[in-house]
């Protein structure tokens, strides 16, 4: 395993390997790297000879209130666990470098990143659009991976990559859950073993969506209801929304069936200090 900080050495690094006619597919992350990242490297191993996974937890989609400096970091372990994952490079950038003084351009997907999660995040969409153009740029890959529990920056980074011309596959991969359903994240070490517990509240309300969908109910407003029920039986888990919406232009929804379009039913709690967020295509 190479670890690689400097943004001209990375580069040095990508340009050879694309010179001697080598393929490179990047996995963007914040660190705390878990299972979930596993399988975004094995996804990634299967696509180049080349696999660069960056570290770097980006200060610009992290609002004042939010969590930048509690968010975990280890750099030593994310390492160890990247050279077991069979990543060939890490890419650890400083904020210094990565935002020089004076920079002032920003990536902003008007309409995508104001939906759903944008209402409540103001600015972070526009965040993580910034930083993996930068480490697009950085890096050079050929292809790039990212997870589907983040629909939304998936599917605006997909945006991002066709309105740019960026001429990288943006390819997404199934999130990764624990036995009780829920979605592993590097915040739900935020989470009490109480916490924890009721975490499981989530996957099992989006799981009653499902239910109800498939025994054909098509009302936006009812499986919001029930979900919402659902989640109110768990007294530690404040809702921030529930939300059906189209799965493309992430507008809100009256009817479900639309001729096979796909429909997205997102929710986003909190519980003690972790924002849990999932989702259920319908
Ligand atoms: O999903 C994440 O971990 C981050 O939003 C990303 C894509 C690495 C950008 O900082």
């Amino acid at each position: 395993l190479r670890v690689i900080s400097g943004l001209k050495k990375m580069r040095a690094f990508s340009e050879a390997e694309r010179a001697e006619g080598k393929t490179i597919a990047l996995v963007p992350t914040m660190g705390a790297l878990h299972r979930g990242h596993l399988e975004l490297v094995k996804a990634a191993r299967e696509l180049a000879h080349i696999v660069i996974l960056t570290i770097f937890v980006n200060p610009t989609q992290f609002s004042a209130e939010e969590d930048l400096d509690e968010y975990p970091r280890d750099i030593e372990a994310d390492c160890d666990y990247a050279n077991s994952a069979g990543v060939d490079v890490v890419f650890t950038p400083s904020a210094k470098d990565m935002y020089p003084n004076g920079f002032q351009t920003e990536v902003n997907l008007t309409e995508l990143s104001k939906k759903l999660c944008g209402k409540y995040r103001p600015g972070h969409f526009a965040g993580v659009a910034t930083v993996v153009l930068k480490l697009f740029n950085i890096t050079g890959p050929h292809s790039a991976v990212f997870g589907k529990k983040d629909f939304q920056q998936l599917l605006l980074l997909r945006r991002m990559a066709m309105d740019l011309n960026v001429g990288i596959d943006i390819v997404g991969v199934p999130t990764v859950r624990e036995s009780d359903g829920l979605a592993l994240s590097s915040r739900n070490t935020y989470l009490s073993d109480i916490e924890r517990r009721a975490a499981a509240a989530l996957p099992r309300a989006l799981n009653e969506a499902r239910r109800l969908y498939e025994s054909g109910e098509r009302s936006p407003s009812v499986i919001i209801s029930a979900v919402e029920g659902a989640l109110r039986t768990e007294p530690l888990a404040d809702i921030e929304y529930v939300k059906v919406v189209d799965g493309e232009t992430l507008e809100d929804l009256d009817v479900i069936d639309r001729g096979g379009k796909n429909t997205l039913l997102q929710a986003v709690i909190s519980i003690g200090s972790a924002r849990l967020i999932d989702h259920v295509l319908l």
